[in-house]
């Protein structure tokens, strides 16, 4: 297959709705087939609303199922191994690939990506009662990271201001919709379903515990030297030299790393650099509030 790349500087992405949630125009524009999606019953689902570890979430699963050949790992980039289910971009590129082109073509058992909201996951999902790994981040590093990701990507509408994109991010006017309704409401679901519910600052603080629980989720055994080599490999540091893991080989044109790399980070309490005293105040009063209905907890530190 080509490369997603453009040679022409592409113009933002505008956005659109589909049940009251905030998407991109082009997977509005594919809606339709995107809920009529064909799961199979062994497809995995990973599940995150965007900037919350899945890169890392999907690097794990697949060194799990390559049984920790880091070779087979690096046969293709995040995007290839793993389908972006909603995903499209057919406004950008004539050689863009949508993530329904790429599942449909992909042989079983499949690992797919998404980031939608519990409501809108294809109702085929449910039925064929496929597992699904869900991992959340705290409300604040995720709004970080999502508005770095703005920054440097050309498919998401533009951010502007640190200030504005923090009350887009309150209000809920962001792609995928609200934090807030995202991570309550899979947390509702993983009691009713075959859900995996997992945090970023759990897998920060102990990777091999956390790894341990998706194994056991897969029904799958791992040496102890393998499993060591595999946490090895999907550290941040390791994923960030990784040109199959850091975007860096595909959306050339449309991922800018010189604004901000899509392997930024990878800590948990970054938003301490970017929240001022007194946004900090106003996030909690409304977190607090938001949050109120729910027995979900995140450590916003470690
Ligand atoms: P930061 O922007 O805070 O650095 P997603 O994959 O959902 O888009 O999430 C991207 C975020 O996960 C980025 O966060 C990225 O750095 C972080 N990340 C990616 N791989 C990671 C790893 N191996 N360990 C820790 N964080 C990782």
């Amino acid at each position: 297959m080509e490369n997603l790349s453009l040679k022409q500087t592409v113009p933002r992405a505008e956005v659109g709705e589909v049940e009251g949630i905030l998407f991109t125009k082009p997977i509005c524009s594919m809606w339709n087939q995107v809920w009529k999606f064909k799961a199979r019953p062994d497809d995995l689902l990973i599940a995150t609303y965007a900037k919350a570890g899945t890169t890392w979430t999907q690097e794990i699963v697949d060194m799990i199922q390559q049984n920790g050949d880091v070779e087979k790992c690096r046969h293709a980039t995040t995007y290839r191994r793993h389908p972006f289910l909603e995903w499209s971009m057919q406004e950008y590129s004539a050689v863009s690939y949508s993530g329904l082109e790429l599942a449909e073509a992909m042989p079983s058992p499949r690992t797919i990506k998404t980031h939608l909201p519990v409501q809108l996951v294809p109702p085929c999902f449910w039925e064929q009662n496929c597992k699904i790994i869900y991992m959340a981040r705290n409300a604040k590093d995720n709004l970080v990271s999502s508005y770095h990701f703005h920054r440097m990507n050309k498919a998401l509408p533009d951010p502007g201001t640190w200030e504005e994109f923090m009350e887009k991010f309150m209000t809920g006017k962001v792609l995928w919709g609200s934090w807030y309704d995202h991570v309550k409401g899979w947390w509702k679901a993983k009691d009713k379903h075959r859900i995996l519910y997992l945090f970023y600052e759990d897998m920060k603080e102990n990777p091999k515990q956390e790894i341990q629980k998706i194994l056991k989720f897969l029904e799958k055994d791992m040496k102890s030297e393998v499993l060591n080599c595999l946490l090895h490999n999907t550290s941040f540091e390791m994923m960030k030299e990784n040109p199959m893991a850091n975007y860096t080989t595909e959306f050339q044109g449309i991922m800018d790393h010189s604004v901000s790399p899509f392997m930024r980070k990878g800590v948990v309490g970054d938003w301490k650099n970017y929240f001022t005293v007194a946004q900090n105040k106003k996030f909690n009063g409304d977190y607090k509030k938001k949050m109120a209905d729910t027995s979900l907890v995140f450590h916003m530190e470690l």
